[in-house]
């Protein structure tokens, strides 16, 4: 009997495979590329460095072209000039789906009543500019408090680290306190959250990949544990005055009637969404700045002259901010998905149409164009710090045709990130502070920057595969 539901379940698996491999290109459909495995179709080339993937599927098909990864057929459109209007038609290509399928990968987390419109609404309201400014204020005195507990002892004596793990420590949290922390919060929970976080993040892309080896699995299994019970949500129920980003999020949950072991898992997603990104940033930004002696004696005179802070003012610091918009361009790497729902034609800039097929999934990365794109930016692998400098949005052209973007690290239409200018404004706080309290060089002065680590491409800001060595020490002045 089981031998026969097993072939049974063979012939079943089969017939669906074969279904599957059997598509074949239909007139006005982009161009359709299988890859040699049925099935699998290139999922191990994607996985491996979608980069370096997409870039070879561009090159060979152009803007537009549809993949086979493992089992799904996949559109990648990389016409920035269309990526508006396709992010903005939510009802043929939807994000719910995707997202879900993640959030169960990555934190075993299912939100039976996840409304991303309204959810939306309400992350924007919390960004708010009037917020936003109390926001920016907070952050820069938990930055400020962290930066001077660790320098408690012998403070102008050179100390040692590794510059992605300093920046990627402060910026978690400061940021932590800043939006998650309470009353009974200390340094010491500051910690344990971002030496946990730290463990999970290192495997979450495999676990989105299902590529995960069993020790790997085991390992964050382990740290996602912990970081449910570091965010439990008896944690956040104290009285504060003035509510925490965690604190209006766990009443929203409630109103949604979720029960306490959801709302501890969608706390760890909103750990991630929140503090996972700007660490990294700042890993590149003072990395480019500390290899790069101009850019850095450039953002140094802009600093040393400004009358005031909290640096939320753009027209204040032009270098500063085209230092940050060149890092971005160089190391935001998000891949935005949608499932396609109905048929549904679009036309790219040059006035082609292509006809995408409900079922398929699309991706959109704005890494690859506009950001890394020959055609829109000259050597545009070169770290150029003054590349955005008197230049703006509308200076960007590609075969005649004007772009809308010369680079999209927020994402773009539905999916733009709301806390954008909290992480602009925190960004450059904390240059300021490391450049004007701290004298900070690299260990070997001709030391470069390390590669990125290929396997995070689509997951947000990049990683380093590798590290800077630094030294640093609070200026005599101070
Ligand atoms: C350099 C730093 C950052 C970059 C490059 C970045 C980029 C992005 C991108 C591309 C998305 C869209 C992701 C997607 O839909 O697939 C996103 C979403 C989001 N970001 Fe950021 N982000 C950064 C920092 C931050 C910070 C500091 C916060 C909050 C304090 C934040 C809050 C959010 C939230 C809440 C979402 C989800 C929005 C939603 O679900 O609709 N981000 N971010």
């Amino acid at each position: 009997m089981t031998w026969i539901l097993v072939l049974v379940a063979i012939g079943l698996l089969s017939a669906v495979l074969l279904l599957r491999t059997r598509r074949t290109r239909q007139k006005n459909e982009p161009p359709l590329d299988k890859g040699i495995f049925p099935w699998l179709g290139h999922a191990l080339e994607f996985g491996k460095d979608a980069a370096k993937f997409l870039t070879k599927m561009k090159d060979k098909h152009g803007d537009i072209f549809t993949v086979c990864v493992a089992g799904n057929y996949v559109t990648v459109l990389l016409d920035s000039n269309c990526y508006d209007a396709v992010l903005t038609d939510t009802k043929s290509f939807d994000l719910t789906r995707y997202s879900q399928l993640l959030m169960d990968r990555i934190f075993n987390l299912h939100l039976p009543n996840h409304d991303p419109v309204s959810e939306r609404k309400r992350v924007n309201q919390y960004f708010n500019s009037s917020n936003l400014s109390r926001l920016c204020s907070t952050m820069r005195n938990n930055l400020q408090f962290l930066i001077a507990s660790a320098d408690t002892q012998n403070p102008t004596e050179w100390k040692k680290d590794t510059l992605f793990d300093f920046c990627y420590s402060l910026l978690f949290k400061a940021g932590y306190q800043t939006m998650f922390s309470t009353e009974n919060d200390n340094t010491a929970k500051f910690t344990d959250v971002y030496e946990e976080f730290r463990r999970f993040d290192k495997i979450l892309p495999k676990l989105a990949r299902r590529a995960a080896a069993r020790d790997e699995l085991k390992f964050a299994s382990s740290a996602r544990k912990r970081l449910w019970e570091l965010l439990s949500p008896n944690c956040f129920l104290t009285g504060s005055v003035t509510q925490s980003w965690m604190q209006t999020y766990l009443q929203h949950l409630k109103e949604q009637g979720l029960d306490t072991e959801t709302q501890r898992r969608a706390m760890l997603l909103q750990l991630w969404v929140t503090q996972g990104n700007a660490g990294p940033a700042a890993f590149w930004l003072l990395g480019f700045l500390l290899t790069h002696p101009e850019a850095l004696k450039a953002v140094k005179a802009e600093l040393c002259s400004l009358q005031h802070l909290p640096l939320d003012k753009t027209e204040d610091t032009p270098v500063l901010n085209s230092v940050l918009k060149e890092t971005l361009r160089l190391r935001a790497a998000a891949l935005i998905t949608r499932d396609v729902m109905q048929d549904k034609t679009i036309k790219l800039s040059n006035g082609q149409e292509f006809v995408l097929r409900k079922g398929d999934r699309l991706c959109i990365f704005p890494f690859l164009s506009p950001q890394m794109d020959p055609q829109i930016h000259h050597e545009p692998e070169k770290f150029k710090f003054d590349r955005f400098l008197n230049s703006d949005e509308t200076m960007f052209c590609k075969e005649g045709l004007q772009m809308k973007y010369g680079t999209m690290p927020w994402g773009a239409g539905s999916n733009l990130c709301p806390g954008r200018d909290f992480a602009v404004c925190a960004l450059k706080q904390v240059v300021h502070m490391i450049l004007t309290q701290f004298d900070l060089e690299l260990c070997d002065c001709n030391a470069s920057m390390p590669p990125v680590d290929a396997n995070r491409y689509g997951f947000g800001m990049l990683q380093p595969d590798g590290d800077l060595k630094v030294r640093y020490k609070l200026k005599k002045h101070n």
